[in-house]
């Protein structure tokens, strides 16, 4: 009997490691013979940890387990997957949260064994790539131009196009060692609070990473691909390395991919903590070993990037889109979604929800289907009062926007963004000026100081909101915190000073009783 118990963080944060020693001690004392598989997560995290048992009526599932369920799970029947435990589940696939999905990028999550190279070409792994290798570089940047792929890191950029710059480039650059040279540099520094799908791609399906940042090598003529990985990820930091050397091994990297005289390497390289060198052009310093501090542009890093040359800078979740489109051809990819928005999103459901997870669907979802249907409603029980989509720096929507679907301009007409599609909901007790504050706040701590308006303007947005909150001048200082949010918009550098008043002025206008409390009774 196959036993399937995740290894990725979330999993091992809620205890999987030791559900697993249960089990194998379990089975030992009992004379059962089972094969323990370590698989990531299907980013169902509210049944987490989520044991799946392998039967003839496909995988049950079983969850959230605890160490001390073990030994009546398995007294109970659990390997033949029968009924009769409160855990149990039923067949894994027919959990609503799952069925309801649209997987293409997390269609092998939590199936897999992430590190195994046979299981992701059993699952249809490396197709993308034996299709790209048939095509010129041209079609292949054709093929990502007809999916309709923008980039998923927030800003969605049209992956095509930023393709086809690189591809035009002119990379020779005199007295430089580099000269001639182009690169792939994966951004896998999620900061965005409440995100997470990146973190389980690497943990999950490492090889669909790999593959995509392969193909992204081929279509632009680069050799070398960097992930720049937050070092809070150690988990995705250990399965990447040990995917990247099973890849090298066979011939999937290295100086021949499958014999096509064509090379491509990969190298993880780890950041420090900074949520500013999630930004492409801190991060390009950042990797090549400078004080991650964001670069004017232009010259774009499609032109001038990674140590001065053309560089494809893309998020985990866009490279990672690539194998299943250069596989089933751009306009599979492109028949899900809406309006230019195409494609799927693995939105991330977390903060004070019931079930959350990843839930991945075309654009086009309301915001409300993804709260009541997939998330349950709030974890506290209590009323849902608002929703930051986007990250610490995209707005907070309250309940007269849950109809807006999630689509990239429709969340632009409301001043709202898509981004990362971080969802982090909030129950009637949060107090949103403390939310504004902690919006000023956040940009204080990571500003990287290049620009006045952000790294002065959050510091005196902080002081302004408490005075606000003490009702010292309160009309004054609400006039004074409104021009302090147009002087970060329009005089930024980058998106950090430029965003952060989205989360403060959404705070103002739609949830202004917050700004008017009793300073005796505020918290
Ligand atoms: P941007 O709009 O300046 O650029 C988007 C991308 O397109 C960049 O890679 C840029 O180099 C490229 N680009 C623009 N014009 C191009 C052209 N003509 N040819 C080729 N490439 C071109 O946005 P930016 O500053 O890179 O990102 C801001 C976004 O980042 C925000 O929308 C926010 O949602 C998101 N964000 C995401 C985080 C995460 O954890 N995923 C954290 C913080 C912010
Ligand atoms: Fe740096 Fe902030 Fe200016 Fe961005 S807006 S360049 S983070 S100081």
């Amino acid at each position: 009997t196959r036993i399937y118990v995740p290894r990725d963080t979330t999993a091992l944060s809620l205890g999987a490691d030791e559900v697993a020693a249960k089990l194998e001690q379990g089975c030992a004392e009992r004379n059962l013979g089972v094969e323990l598989v370590r698989n990531g997560s299907r980013g169902l995290f509210w049944l987490e940890p989520l044991l799946e048992v392998e039967t003839d009526q496909g995988r049950i599932a079983y969850g959230p387990v605890a160490p001390e369920d073990i030994p009546a799970l398995l007294d109970e029947g659990l390997l033949n997957g029968r009924p009769g435990h409160p855990l149990y589940r039923g067949p894994t696939e027919e959990i609503p949260y799952l069925k309801k999905q649209q997987r293409l990028t997390f269609a092998r999550a939590g199936i897999t064994d992430p590190v195994s190279l046979d299981d992701y070409i059993r699952h249809g792994g490396y197709v993308g790539l034996r299709k790209a290798l048939a095509k010129i570089a041209q079609e292949i940047v054709d093929e990502v131009k007809t999916s309709g792929l923008r980039g998923r890191g927030g800003a969605a950029f049209p992956a095509g196009i930023k393709w086809q710059t690189v591809l035009d480039a002119d990379a020779r650059t005199p007295n430089s060692p580099y000269s001639k040279r182009k690169f792939i540099v994966c951004n896998a520094d999620e900061g965005d609070s409440g995100t997470f799908a990146d973190r389980l791609v690497m943990e999950a399906d490492p090889f669909m990473l790999i593959e995509g940042m392969t193909i992204a090598g081929l279509a632009v003529g680069a050799d070398t691909g960097f992930i720049y990985l937050r070092s809070e990820y150690p988990v995705a930091h250990q399965i990447l390395n040990e995917a990247i050397a099973r890849a090298e091994e066979v011939g999937y990297l290295g100086d021949n991919v499958l014999n096509s005289g064509k090379a491509f390497h990969l190298e993880v390289r780890l950041g420090a903590g900074a949520y500013i060198c999630g930004e492409e052009t801190s991060l390009l310093d950042s990797l090549e070993g400078k004080r991650g501090q964001v670069r004017v542009k232009p010259p774009l890093p499609a032109l001038k990037g990674a140590f001065g040359q053309p560089t494809v800078v893309n998020n985990v979740l866009t490279l990672a889109a690539v194998p299943f489109i250069l596989a089933e051809g751009g306009q599979a990819y492109a028949d899900y979604g809406m309006g230019r928005s195409r494609g799927t999103l693995p939105f991330q459901l977390t903060g004070n929800i019931e079930r959350g997870g990843v839930v991945e669907l075309a654009f086009g979802i309301t915001l409300r289907e993804l709260l009541e249907d997939f998330g349950g409603g709030t974890a506290s029980g209590r009323p849902m009062r608002a929703v930051q989509v986007g990250g610490p720096l995209g707005a907070y929507m309250p309940e007269s926007q849950w109809d807006t679907p999630l689509d990239y301009e429709a969340f632009s007409e409301v001043g709202a963004v898509v981004g990362h599609g971080g969802i982090v909901v909030f129950d009637d007790t949060v107090d949103m000026l403390d939310q504004a504050r902690f919006a000023m706040e956040f940009c204080a701590i990571e500003s990287c100081g290049k620009c006045t308006p952000c790294r002065i303007g959050s510091t005196r947005g902080v002081e302004v909101i408490d005075r606000i909150r003490a009702n010292e001048q309160r009309d004054d200082n609400l006039i004074l915190l409104r021009d302090l949010c147009d002087t970060l918009e329009d005089g930024s550098l980058c998106a950090m000073g430029g965003m952060t008043p989205n989360p403060v002025r959404s705070a103002l206008q739609y949830f202004p009783d917050d700004f008017y409390r009793d300073p005796t009774t505020a918290s």
